[in-house]
C-alpha cells in the first residue's frame, strides 16, 4: 500500500468525491496495492441493503496471515512485529520479529490442527493481554477457523453464552491474568463456564501467573507441552473472500449478545487501509493502542491492521495506574511511542492526576494521538492535547463500532484541521447520513438526526452469527436502504460530524458498550425484584454511569436496602461482570409506564441526571403519580 496516503485537505476531498461517485473502482485500487492474492476477485462489491447481503472482492482468495506475516518476511523478517510490555515494569520487555511471530503462529496452528480443529470450526480465546493472544488469533486465521475472543473481564455465565452461541470446540485460556496490584484466576472461571458448554471438547491453558489450577484429564491441556511436539511449518489455508475471520460478541437492545461477523478480505482491506490514513503510519513508527484485544478496537487496531502494514505494535497487559498513575507516559517514553491510540474514559482518569507525570517524560516521539469508543467531551480533548500532544499531535477522534470493523469518521492527521469534541469527515468510501424520525435525510448543514450510512464499505460485519433476521431488523429496517447506526450526531456549518451519543439502549460507560437488557435480566433474577429499569449519566470519568430504579416483591419490601444493593450488584457481577455494576439504586414503588406497558425511559434518564425542567408529554403514562415520588427519592 505503497500510494494510498491522502496528503493535503484538496487532496482529500478530490479522493472523498471520487470514492463517492465510484466506490467500486476506488476499492478496487486500494485491495489491488500489495496484498497478496491467491486468485483475483472477480467483483468488487455486491450488495442488497434491503436483505443486507453484502460481499467484497467476490470470489477471491486469500489467507490474512499470508498478509499479516509471511509477506514481510523477506524485508522486515527481523524487524519487531510486537512489542509486549508486562503488567509489572519490573518484568523485560518481549520484542518478537516478524520471523518469530511467524514461528509462533504455525506452531499454534499445528496445535489447533492436532486438537482437531477444522477450517470454519470455532474457537473461543479467552486470554490477558500477552502474546498469546494475538498469536492463537492468527493460528485459528492461518488455518481457518473462526476466532471468537471473549474479553477476560466477563463472568463465566457471560462466557458460557458465548461459547454456546457459537458452539465453540476448543477454547484457549491461561490459568490467570494480572491486572496491576490483582492477579485473577481465569481458568476457574472457564472451568465453571464449560460446566455448561456441551460443544467444548478441548481447553488449552497457557501458564501466566503460575497459580494453581485443576486440570481435568482428557479435556485441559497445559500449551507448553503442547508446543513442545508442534512442527513450526503450517501452510497457510486459502481462503474465500468471504469466508468467516471472526465473531465478536456486542451487547445489544435484548438479553441476547450479538456475535458480529466479520469476514476476510473486506476486514483486512479495510483495517489495513484505515490504520495507514487516519494514524498516518510511516515504517519506523511504533503504534500503541491500549485498547484490551478483546474489543474490536484491538482486533482491528492492535492487531490486523498495523500488522497488514508491516507495523511494529505494542502489547500493553497492565493498567494506566500501575504502579503509578504515570504508566501510559512512562512507556510511551520507554518504546519512543510514535502513535498512541486510548480512549476518553482513561484520558479523564489521568488527567485528575497531577500533571507532574506526564512532565516527568520526554513524550517527544509522539506524532498522531488518538482516541476512541465514546464522545471526548472539550475538557479531556484539551488537556489531551496540551499534556500529551504538547499541541503539535494532531488528535485523532475516531467514530466507529464493533459493527463497523474500522474507523469510519475521524480527522486525517496533518489534513483534517482538528475540533474539539468532532470526529469530523468521513473517510473516503464512507458516506454518512442524518435521517430524522419520519425517515426522512436531513440534507444541508447545522442539523442533526440518527446516524446512517449510505452504502456498504468493505469493513463491515456480514450478519450476526445464528441470527441474520436480528441483522436485518438491528441495522437495516429502521431506515430502509441504509445501515443504522444506532447513534446520533449533528453536521456544523462546514459538514463536520459530531457523534451526540446513543439513540438506543446501550449505554457506554467508561468506553464499555452495555445493554440495558441484559442488566435488567440479571437484577430480575433476584428473587426480592418485581422489575427494574436501567439509565445512563453523565459521569465525571466514566463518561456515563448506570443508574437503576427497581421495584420490590413483597417479600423485598421488608429487606435491608444496603444488602439488597449489594446482593444485587453481585448478582450483576456474576452474570455480566463487574464493569455492569450500577452506581446507584434507587427502589421505587413502581415505574413510569404508558398505557401500552412500555417503561418511559426519558423520564427515569432525566431524573438521573438530575433535571426536573421538563419531561416532555406525559400524558401517554398510566401512572403520572409515581413520577413525583421518584423525583423526591432521587439518589444524588
Ligand atoms: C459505539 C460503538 C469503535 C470501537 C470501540 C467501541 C461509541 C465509538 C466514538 C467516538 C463518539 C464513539 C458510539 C458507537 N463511539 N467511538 N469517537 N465518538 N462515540 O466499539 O463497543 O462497538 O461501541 O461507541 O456510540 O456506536 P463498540
Amino acid at each position: 500500500m505503497k500510494n494510498l496516503y491522502i496528503d493535503d485537505l484538496p487532496d482529500y476531498f478530490k479522493q472523498y468525491k471520487k470514492s463517492i461517485k465510484n466506490p467500486k473502482k476506488f476499492w478496487d485500487k486500494i485491495a489491488d496495492e500489495g496484498f497478496v492474492w491467491y486468485q483475483r476477485w472477480t467483483k468488487v462489491v455486491d450488495f442488497d441493503m434491503e436483505k443486507a447481503q453484502i460481499k467484497w472482492f467476490k470470489n477471491a482468495k486469500l489467507n490474512i496471515t499470508k498478509n499479516c506475516i509471511d509477506r514481510h518476511l523477506a524485508q522486515r523478517g527481523d524487524k519487531t512485529a510486537i512489542i509486549f510490555e508486562p503488567n509489572d515494569p519490573l518484568e523485560k520487555a518481549q520484542y518478537i520479529s516478524y520471523r518469530e511471530l511467524h514461528e509462533r503462529v504455525c506452531k499454534m496452528a499445528n496445535v489447533l490442527k492436532d486438537l482437531g480443529v477444522e477450517k470454519g470450526d470455532r474457537v473461543c480465546i479467552y486470554l490477558p493481554m500477552i502474546p498469546e493472544l494475538a498469536v492463537t488469533m492468527l493460528a485459528c486465521a492461518r488455518m481457518g477457523a473462526v476466532h471468537s475472543v471473549i474479553f477476560a473481564g466477563f463472568s463465566d455465565s457471560a462466557v458460557s453464552s458465548r461459547v454456546n452461541d457459537c458452539g465453540a470446540k476448543v477454547i484457549v485460556c491461561s490459568d490467570g491474568s494480572y491486572r496491576g496490584t490483582k492477579s485473577i484466576d481465569l481458568k476457574e472461571i472457564i472451568d465453571k463456564a464449560v460446566e455448561n458448554c456441551p460443544t467444548v471438547e478441548k481447553v488449552v491453558v497457557v501458564r501466566r501467573t503460575g497459580t494453581e489450577v485443576t486440570m481435568k484429564e482428557g479435556r485441559d491441556l497445559w500449551l507448553d507441552t503442547l508446543l513442545e511436539k508442534a512442527s513450526s511449518d503450517f501452510v497457510s489455508k486459502i481462503m474465500d473472500a468471504e469466508d468467516p475471520l471472526f465473531i465478536l460478541y456486542t451487547s445489544g437492545s435484548t438479553g441476547k449478545p450479538k456475535g458480529m461477523l466479520h469476514t476476510t478480505a473486506g476486514y483486512m482491506v479495510y483495517t489495513a487501509y484505515t490504520f495507514k490514513n487516519v494514524f498516518n503510519y510511516r515504517e519506523n513508527d511504533i503504534y500503541w493502542c491500549t485498547a484490551d484485544i478483546g474489543w474490536i478496537t484491538g482486533h482491528s487496531y492492535i492487531l490486523y491492521g498495523p500488522l497488514a502494514n508491516g507495523a511494529t505494535t505494542v502489547i500493553f497487559e497492565g493498567v494506566p495506574t500501575y504502579p503509578e498513575p504515570d504508566r501510559f507516559w512512562q512507556v510511551i517514553d520507554k518504546h519512543k511511542v510514535t502513535q498512541f491510540y486510548t480512549a476518553p474514559t482513561a484520558i479523564r482518569s489521568l488527567a485528575k492526576e497531577s500533571t507532574q507525570w506526564v512532565e516527568k517524560y520526554d513524550l517527544s516521539s509522539l506524532r498522531v494521538i488518538g482516541s476512541v469508543g465514546e464522545p471526548i467531551n472539550d475538557e479531556a480533548w484539551h488537556w489531551y492535547n496540551d499534556h500529551v500532544g504538547k499541541k503539535k499531535c494532531p488528535i485523532v477522534d475516531t467514530w466507529w463500532q464493533t459493527e463497523t470493523g474500522g474507523i469510519m469518521i475521524s480527522p486525517i492527521p496533518f489534513v483534517t484541521p482538528t475540533k474539539p469534541t468532532y470526529a469530523t469527515l468521513p473517510l473516503p468510501g464512507i458516506q454518512p447520513v442524518l435521517m430524522d424520525e419520519k425517515r426522512n435525510e436531513i440534507t444541508g448543514n447545522q442539523v442533526d438526526g440518527n446516524l446512517c450510512i449510505r452504502f456498504p464499505w468493505p469493513g463491515i460485519a456480514r450478519t450476526i452469527w445464528g441470527d441474520h433476521q436480528r441483522y436485518v431488523e438491528t441495522y437495516f429496517t429502521a431506515f430502509p436502504g441504509k445501515y443504522f447506526t444506532g447513534d446520533g450526531a449533528l453536521r456544523d456549518e462546514t459538514g463536520y460530524y459530531r457523534i451526540t451519543g446513543r439513540v438506543d439502549d446501550v449505554i457506554i460507560v467508561s468506553g464499555h458498550n452495555l445493554g440495558t437488557a441484559p442488566i435488567e435480566d440479571a437484577i430480575n433474577q433476584h428473587p426480592a425484584v418485581a422489575e427494574s429499569a436501567i439509565v445512563g449519566y453523565p459521569h465525571e470519568i466514566k463518561g456515563s454511569a448506570l443508574y437503576g430504579y427497581v421495584t420490590l416483591k413483597e417479600s423485598g419490601q421488608v429487606r435491608d436496602r444496603e444488602n439488597l444493593r449489594k446482593e444485587i450488584n453481585l448478582l450483576i457481577s456474576d452474570m455480566i461482570g463487574p464493569i455492569a455494576k450500577l452506581d446507584k439504586i434507587q427502589f421505587v414503588s413502581g415505574l413510569p409506564k404508558t398505557r401500552s406497558g412500555k417503561i418511559m425511559r426519558r423520564i427515569l434518564r432525566k431524573i438521573a441526571e438530575g433535571d426536573f425542567s421538563s419531561f416532555g408529554d406525559t400524558s401517554t403514562l398510566l401512572n403520572p403519580e409515581i413520577v413525583e415520588e421518584i423525583k423526591n427519592d432521587r439518589i444524588g
